[in-house]
């Protein structure tokens, strides 16, 4: 019998019709430790930190690796990764504390940030770190201010905007002018001018782009090296002196919906590419073009924890409604925060009936709005309007479905489940926990880790009542 393609052999598996991770079984720990419950993978996060190093540093003698802390920033997570030798991205002060915390030294340490504060630079400057990636001229001028007033001389790398477009979710583009990222290319020549008059307070490290999260083919990453590698010359002989490293950012990007071709937002699910062909597609790029001694950094964030970790939740409730039967979880969106703000896909499975055939289910969460659904309400009601405002929008209606819903409106569960069963959503090792809201007063659940001795661990307590008063005055 073929495998369920959801399966990745010797870590996420099925057992007795149960699902097992690292040997573990789920069912067991989500009932011994209560759900929601999310449950990481030491041993995941480590195999994909060595693969990453290896695609990168077999290409390239001088490559290094910054994970992109915000994607989990977990300090039992970020001793793993630095226990790896990787180094480092962080976004304000407060990663910054989380970075130094699990053990990252100074220089390895990368601050990026659409719009940082003068907190976030006091602490990216004592001491100063490896580089912090400028945003904007402004921002420039105030790195001047702050390392001028801390005494102190600022490595930056000028974050520029490579204009190149991707077909990732609009949220997740970064590449191009029509977002807010980035310094743009005719700002460059004033920006040269700032640093060539502020030699005292900075000192031009490098040359930063990033193109969006989860790009889904080598064409973007291609290009945005080939304008980056041609800047890093220009910015060089402009300065007249040389840069230590060039910067391409991360966005490598994840297999969500496993074995399938199409999902409802394009191949953004199910991407066709990894990062060994990013990798083999962008190195050649910059050894050719400026040498094997100019320091190349990526920075990966959602490709390296993303599919390290699966989020238990228990059926609650359910109800028949006229297209079928709706499952309540115990977990809504406020656990699984981009399945709600991008339309994220994360596939689920009834993870204790995995042997028995599968039916449709509409799957919904426990929160008081109609939001907080794992489906799209706003693409499904959007269609219905348009066609209950324009008849003649009926006969597009398939077209429609397959530009403005977003998810699948069912999702193929055990035929027999029931509350009491237990819904394991898969890769939501990325961008969730720190994303975490205590909603509706209902408590932001543990956080475990099975070690890579096949031990568990929790790495974050579940909320008690008392944590939802946290801070508050009363
Ligand atoms: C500057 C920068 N680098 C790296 C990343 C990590 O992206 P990803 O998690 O898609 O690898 C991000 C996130 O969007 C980012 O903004």
């Amino acid at each position: 019998m073929n495998e369920p393609a959801w399966q990745i052999p010797g870590y996420l598996d099925s057992r007795d019709g149960r699902l097992i991770m690292d040997g573990v079984d789920l069912v067991a720990l989500a009932a011994a430790r209560q759900t929601p419950l999310y449950v990481y993978s030491a041993k995941r996060i480590v195999e994909t930190a060595r693969s990453l190093r290896q695609a990168f540093a077999s290409r390239h003698r001088s490559a290094t690796i910054c994970y992109a802390s915000k994607a989990l920033s977990a300090i039992k997570v970020l001793r793993l990764i630095r226990d790896e030798g990787l180094s480092i991205e962080v976004n304000s002060a407060g990663e910054l504390f989380r970075a130094k915390l699990a053990g990252f030294a100074p220089g390895q340490i990368i601050s990026n940030g659409v719009s940082k504060s003068v907190e976030d630079l006091r602490a990216a400057l004592s001491p100063p770190i490896k580089a912090i990636n400028v945003d904007s001229l402004f921002e420039l001028s105030r790195i001047i201010v702050v390392a001028r007033d801390l005494k102190a001389r600022a490595n930056i790398a000028l974050r520029v905007v490579p204009e190149v477009d991707s077909s990732t979710s609009p949220g997740n583009r970064t590449g191009s002018e029509g977002t807010k990222f980035g310094i743009r290319q005719s700002e460059l020549p004033v920006a040269l001018g700032m640093i060539r008059s502020a030699g005292d307070a900075v000192l031009a490290a490098g040359l930063h782009g990033h193109i969006g999260s989860q790009i889904t083919s080598t064409a973007p990453f291609e290009l945005a090296a080939t304008r980056l590698a041609e800047l890093f010359r220009g910015i060089q002989t402009a300065l007249g002196y040389r840069l230590e490293h060039i910067n391409i950012g991360g966005g490598f990007p994840l297999m969500y919906m496993r074995g399938a071709k199409h999902s409802p937002q394009g191949d953004i699910f199910c991407p066709r590419i990894d990062f060994d062909d990013i990798a083999k597609s962008v190195m050649p790029i910059l050894l050719e073009r400026l040498g094997p001694d100019v320091e190349v950094i990526v920075e990966p964030g959602r490709r390296l924890v993303g599919d390290s970790a699966v989020m238990l939740s228990a059926v609650e409730n359910t109800k028949e409604r006229s297209d079928g039967c709706w499952l309540y979880l115990d977990a809504g969106y406020n656990l699984l925060i981009e399945s709600y703000t991008y339309k994220w896909y994360y596939h689920a499975l009834t993870a204790n009936k995995l042997s028995e055939p599968t039916r449709d289910f509409r799957l919904v969460g426990p929160l008081c709005d109609n939001g907080d659904a794992f489906f799209d309400v706003d693409g499904e009601q959007t269609v219905e309007r348009l066609v209950a405002a324009a008849p003649a929008f009926a006969e597009q209606r398939e077209v429609l479905e397959s530009l403005l819903i977003r998810l699948p409106k069912m999702r193929q569960l055990a035929a027999s489940t029931v509350p009491g069963d237990i819904i394991a959503f898969l890769d939501a090792g990325a961008y969730t926990l720190d994303q975490f809201t205590a909603n509706n007063g209902r408590l932001r659940p543990e956080v475990g880790m099975i070690g890579t001795a096949g031990l568990y661990e929790i790495i974050r307590r579940r909320d008690t009542q008392t944590d939802l008063l946290f801070n508050e005055v009363v």
